[in-house]
C-alpha cells in the first residue's frame, strides 16, 4: 500500500463511513447512490479522486490479484495507493481471488485503508478464468459464499465492524461484496445470489454489484433489462443492489426510478422528453459506471459531456498522485474524446488528440492543451497553469 504518512501518526484521511451509510444518505437525499466501476489499469487513485471531486460516492479500485497482494510488497504498493493528504474517496478494493484463505488475508491487510473489500465474479477474459477468477466464479456459487464468510470473520476478528446495518455508525464498519455478471438460464443467477447471500435476515454480503450481460455478450451489446429488472425485484429487498452497464449519461438511462425524479431538469436536445416506455426499476439503488465516466468524469454531477474543468481536476491530481505518462495521456485522450452520451461534442478532434498521443513528456503534454485551448478560446485566456 502506497501512503504518504509515517506510521503511528492518526491519519485523519482513513476511512471512517460505513459505506452502507452513504447509501443511505443517496437514498434519503432521493437519488441513486453514483459508482465508478473497477477497472484494470483505470480506476486509480488520481482519477477516483477527479470523480469523487464529481460527486460519485463509492470508487472501486481495478481488480488486484489477492494473491499477488499477500505475497509481494511491490504488488501492495503499487495495486493499492491511497491519499493521506488530500481527498480520499470512499474506496472499495476490488479482488480477484478463487479462495477463502487468499481473499480474507488480502482483505485483512487492505482494511485500514479502504471502506470496503469486493470479489470480482464478472471478468470474462479467459486467462482470468482459466485460473477459476472473474466470470469463472459463477459457476462456484459455494465458494463464493465461503470466500465472503471467511473474509466477513477474518476481518471481524481483525477488529473491523462488520454487521452490516448494525454497524453502519461504527467509525471502524467495513463492508464485504461481490460484483457479478449473470447467466444465460437467469435461474442459476438465481440459485448463485440466494446462495451467497445465505441467511437474508443475516447475510454474507453488504451489497451486490449486477452486471446483467453474461461472460460472453460483448460489451457493445445492450444491458440485459429483463434480467435486471427480475433480479432487484427479487434481491433488492434483501440487500442494495448496484447496476453496472451503459451507465452513459443520467438522462438517458434505459430504465426510469423514482430516484431519478430529483434530478435537475437536462437541457440537452437528447434528452427524452417522450412518454416513456422504458421499465421502471423500483428496487435498484444505485448506478456503476465504468467507459462513460472514463470518458466525463463529471458524469454524475450532470454533465452530459466532459467539460474541460474536468481535464484540469485531473491534471492536478495527477500531479500529486501520479501516473506513468502513457496511461495519464490515455486518460486525456478518453476525456477529449466523443463520449458515450447522445451528445458527441469532443474537446480536441481526432486529429488534436493523435497528435496529443505523440507528445514524449508532460511538459509536452501541458504545452499542447495550453495551445489547443487558447486556440479555441480565440486567443482569449487560454493559459492554464496545472499543478
Ligand atoms: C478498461 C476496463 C477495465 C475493467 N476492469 C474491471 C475490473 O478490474 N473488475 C471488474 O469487475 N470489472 C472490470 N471492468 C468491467 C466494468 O467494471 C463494467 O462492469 C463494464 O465495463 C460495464 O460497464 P460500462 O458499460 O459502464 O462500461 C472493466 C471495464 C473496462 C472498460
Amino acid at each position: 500500500m502506497t501512503t504518504d504518512h509515517e506510521d503511528g501518526d492518526i491519519n485523519p484521511f482513513l476511512p471512517t463511513v460505513h459505506p452502507l451509510k452513504i447509501f443511505d444518505a443517496a437514498k434519503s437525499q432521493g437519488r441513486f447512490l453514483y459508482a465508478c466501476a473497477p477497472m484494470v489499469r483505470y480506476s486509480k487513485l488520481a482519477f477516483r479522486q477527479t470523480v469523487y471531486h464529481y460527486g460519485t460516492d463509492l470508487c472501486w479500485t481495478p481488480m488486484v490479484l489477492a494473491k499477488e497482494f499477500n505475497r509481494n510488497q511491490v504488488a501492495r504498493d503499487s495495486d493499492l495507493t491511497i491519499s493521506s493528504s488530500g481527498p480520499q474517496p470512499h474506496t472499495i478494493v476490488q479482488f480477484g481471488s478463487n479462495s477463502p484463505t487468499e481473499l480474507s488475508h488480502a482483505s485483512s491487510l487492505a482494511a485500514p485503508w479502504v471502506s470496503g473489500v469486493d470479489l470480482n465474479c464478472g471478468c470474462p477474459q479467459s486467462w482470468a478464468c482459466a485460473e477459476t477468477l472473474g466470470a469463472a466464479l459463477m459457476e462456484k456459487r459455494e465458494l463464493v459464499r465461503d470466500m465472503v464468510v471467511e473474509t466477513r470473520s477474518r476481518l471481524e476478528a481483525d477488529g473491523w465492524d462488520v454487521g452490516k446495518e448494525k454497524h453502519v455508525d461504527s467509525l471502524k464498519g467495513r463492508s464485504v461484496s461481490v460484483k457479478i455478471r449473470v447467466h444465460k438460464d437467469l435461474r442459476k443467477t438465481m440459485d448463485f445470489i440466494t446462495t451467497v447471500i445465505g441467511n437474508p435476515h443475516n447475510r454474507n454480503v453488504d451489497w451486490l454489484t449486477i452486471h446483467p450481460r453474461t461472460r460472453s455478450t460483448p460489451s457493445t451489446s445492450p444491458i440485459n433489462l429483463e434480467a435486471l429488472s427480475i433480479l432487484t425485484e427479487k434481491f433488492g429487498p434483501q440487500l442494495p443492489i448496484l447496476v453496472s452497464g451503459d451507465v452513459f449519461t443520467l438522462a438517458t438511462l434505459p430504465y426510469t426510478s423514482h430516484l431519478l425524479d430529483s434530478l435537475p431538469i437536462f437541457t440537452s436536445k437528447a434528452a427524452d422528453t417522450t412518454p416513456s416506455t422504458k421499465p421502471y426499476i423500483p428496487k435498484l439503488a444505485g448506478l456503476m459506471s465504468a467507459r462513460a465516466l472514463l470518458a466525463n468524469p463529471a458524469l454524475f454531477a450532470g454533465h452530459e459531456t466532459c467539460p474541460w474543468e474536468a481535464v484540469d481536476v485531473f491534471l492536478n491530481k495527477v500531479a500529486r498522485a501520479p501516473l506513468p505518462l502513457k496511461l495519464a495521456v490515455h486518460h486525456i485522450n478518453e476525456m477529449c474524446g466523443p463520449g458515450y452520451g447522445p451528445d458527441k461534442r469532443a474537446l480536441l478532434s481526432k486529429k488534436e488528440r493523435m497528435k496529443l498521443n505523440e507528445c514524449g513528456s508532460w511538459i509536452d503534454v501541458l504545452d499542447y492543451l495550453d495551445e489547443v485551448r487558447k486556440e479555441k478560446d480565440g486567443g482569449g485566456n487560454g493559459m492554464r497553469r496545472y499543478a
